[in-house]
């Protein structure tokens, strides 16, 4: 690894080469060719391809070939639930919601909150769950499709996860463990082997489905190496290897290279009041000059700012407003106040409408949330009358067998 910047899926930090990280982990780019293939497949190139903002892969071109075939595959993600979700957050999500869309296929999004209270020393098991639940709420705001999207949490969900991860375990030796995340002798045995339950969901599909099913995970790259070791035993178990697409780090507003929950000054949260999103961004980090005069004789460095990564990731979608702030903050002829003033203007609408969705998100999460503690589970273990039970019981079974091959059916527990 480059001694300049950390990439793992607990530390993100220093100036990070996208390029030399390509390398390092031994992922593929996103070139020309796989962007016209994309293209041709899929009738456009949306932006967050055509900026590279998603910028490496694998297997996508295979992806795309069993795609092409006729082989429908599932779309998995995730969430460490620490805290409260951030814009960072929202851009893989966002991307996973567009190929929902476009390629009308099923999302399971795993929260990974035993992951969380391993790692975090001062994280309750109590507080995990909570922003389980948060979090929750910020994914289905995006208007994922209740029909063929599944949320579920390790901790409730863990029955149906575990008998994969057991067997993944099996097949990662702690010495490849070490090697991938630099575990040492005071990791914690839990730590070890929540890889284990992260490629889970890579193979669920393929299970329930009792063949082979292709899955494609869209991240940003700090969560690669699980996905590298899942690759790695796939073929070992009988499945596919699942197929990944990764993003950039949105950068923070104090202009280091992620937005991270550590540093919540320079972090927007979709829960932060607008006004206080607002101020964030006025004291952000630009690639302004030192004053007035200067700028307009020597104009800003957009490269540096860390506004104009703002408008380039998530907030101006049109190329050719995004070029001409760039041409206008190089020839000195807009000021940082004036370019900081319309972000946080845009921030705020969009915080003020995700809230509204996000409110509502709250009467819609059993429509997406999948447990093994069902409320089927939970009746069954009530005292019932006789023909209540069998139904129950029947629904039950059903829930917990292995789901028809052509059909990757998303049950909820609403259903039940
Ligand atoms: P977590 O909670 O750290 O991050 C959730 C997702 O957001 C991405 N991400 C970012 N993307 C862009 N800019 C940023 N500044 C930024 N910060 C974080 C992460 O790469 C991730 O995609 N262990 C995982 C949870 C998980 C998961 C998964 C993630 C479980 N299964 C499958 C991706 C795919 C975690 O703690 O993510």
């Amino acid at each position: 690894m480059n001694q300049d910047f950390t990439v793992t899926p607990w530390d993100v930090s220093g100036k990070i080469d996208y390029t030399k990280l390509i390398q390092d982990f031994g992922t593929e780019a996103i070139d020309n060719d796989l962007l016209d293939r994309w293209k041709r497949v899929t009738g456009e190139l949306p932006m967050a391809l055509r900026r590279r903002v998603f910028f490496s892969h694998r297997d996508l071109k295979w992806l795309l070939d069993r795609y092409e075939a006729g082989e429908k595959f599932v779309l998995y993600t995730g969430r460490g639930p620490s805290g409260h979700t951030h814009l960072g957050h929202l851009m893989p999500w966002m991307f996973t919601k567009y190929l929902q869309d476009k390629f009308d296929v099923p999302l399971y999004f795993q929260m990974t909150d035993d992951e969380k209270y391993l790692f975090k020393p001062e994280l309750t098991l109590k507080e995990a769950v909570s922003y389980t639940y948060e979090n929750t709420l910020d994914v289905i705001a995006l208007g994922f499709d209740p029909r063929k999207t599944r949320i579920f949490s390790d901790l409730e969900y863990s029955k149906t996860l575990y008998r994969i991860a057991v067997e993944v375990s099996k097949r990662i030796t702690f010495s490849t463990a070490k090697a991938v995340f630099g575990f040492d002798n005071s990791t914690n045995v839990g730590m070890i082997f929540i890889t284990s339950m992260q490629s889970a969901p890579a193979f669920l599909p393929s299970v329930e489905a009792g063949k082979n099913i292709p899955v494609l995970i869209p991240h940003a790259i700090d969560q690669d190496p699980h996905f590298r070791v899942a690759r790695d035993i796939a073929p070992k178990l009988g499945y596919y290897k699942p197929a990944a697409i990764h993003c950039t780090f949105l950068p923070g507003l104090g202009g280091s290279d992620k937005m991270s929950a550590s540093k919540p000054e320079s972090t927007i949260y979709t829960v932060d009041d607008p006004k206080i999103a607002r101020k964030k961004i006025l004291s952000a980090f630009t690639g302004g000059q030192a004053s007035i005069e200067e700028q307009k004789k020597l104009g800003g460095v957009p490269g540096v700012c860390a506004v104009f990564q703002y408008y380039y990731y998530l907030f101006e979608m049109d190329q050719e407003l995004l070029d001409r702030r760039e041409r206008k903050c190089m020839g000195g002829e807009i000021m940082c106040g004036e370019c900081k003033q319309e972000l946080a203007d845009r921030v705020a609408r969009f915080l003020e409408r995700h809230q509204e969705k996000r409110e509502k998100a709250r009467d819609r999460v059993q429509d997406f949330i999948v447990s093994d503690y069902s409320a089927a589970y939970d009746k069954l273990r009530r005292p019932q009358e006789g023909k209540e039970v069998a139904k129950l019981k029947r629904t039950m079974k059903e829930y917990c067998s292995v789901k028809d091959a052509d059909r990757i059916s998303i049950r909820k527990t609403r259903e039940l």
